[in-house]
C-alpha cells in the first residue's frame, strides 16, 4: 500500500515537473525563442542546454541574463553563432516572461 502510494505521488510529481517544462516551452514558442534557439541543439543562438551549463553556480547569471534578453547583445557565444546578435525583446515580451524563460533555461 505504502510503495503504492510512493509510485502516485511520483508520477504526480513528474507530471507536475513535466507540465511545468511544457508551459515554459509554449511561452519560449510564444515569445519568438525558438526561431533562433532549442534546448539541445545550436540553431542561430546557443542550445539553452549550453547557456546552463556556462553559468551554472553562477550567482548573478540570472540578472545578467535577464538583461541581455531584454537589451539585446552579443559577444558571449562568438565562436558558437559566428557573432549573430541575440535581439532586444524588452517591452515585446514581458519582464515577468523573460524572468520566467531565464529561470527556464538556468533550470535545463
Ligand atoms: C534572431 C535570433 C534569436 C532569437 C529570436 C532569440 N535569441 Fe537568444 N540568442 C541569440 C544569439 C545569436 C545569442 C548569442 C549572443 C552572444 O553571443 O552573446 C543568444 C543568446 C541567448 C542567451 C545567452 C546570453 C548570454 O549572454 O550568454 C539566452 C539566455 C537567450 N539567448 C535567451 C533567449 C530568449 C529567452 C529568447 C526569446 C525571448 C531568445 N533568446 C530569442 C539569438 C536569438
Amino acid at each position: 500500500m505504502k510503495s503504492k502510494l510512493l509510485a502516485i505521488s511520483a508520477t504526480v510529481a513528474i507530471l507536475a515537473i513535466s507540465g511545468q517544462a511544457q508551459a515554459d516551452l509554449d511561452l519560449a514558442k510564444k515569445s519568438g525563442c525558438l526561431a533562433c534557439h532549442s534546448v539541445e541543439k545550436k540553431v542561430v543562438g546557443p542550445a539553452w542546454k549550453d547557456v546552463a551549463a556556462k553559468y551554472k553556480g553562477d550567482a548573478g547569471a540570472k540578472d545578467r541574463l535577464v538583461a541581455k534578453v531584454k537589451a539585446g547583445g552579443k559577444g558571449n557565444w562568438t565562436e558558437v553563432t559566428g557573432g549573430a546578435p541575440m535581439p532586444p525583446y524588452s517591452p515585446r515580451v514581458k519582464d515577468e516572461d523573460i524572468a520566467k524563460l531565464i529561470d527556464f533555461v538556468l533550470s535545463l
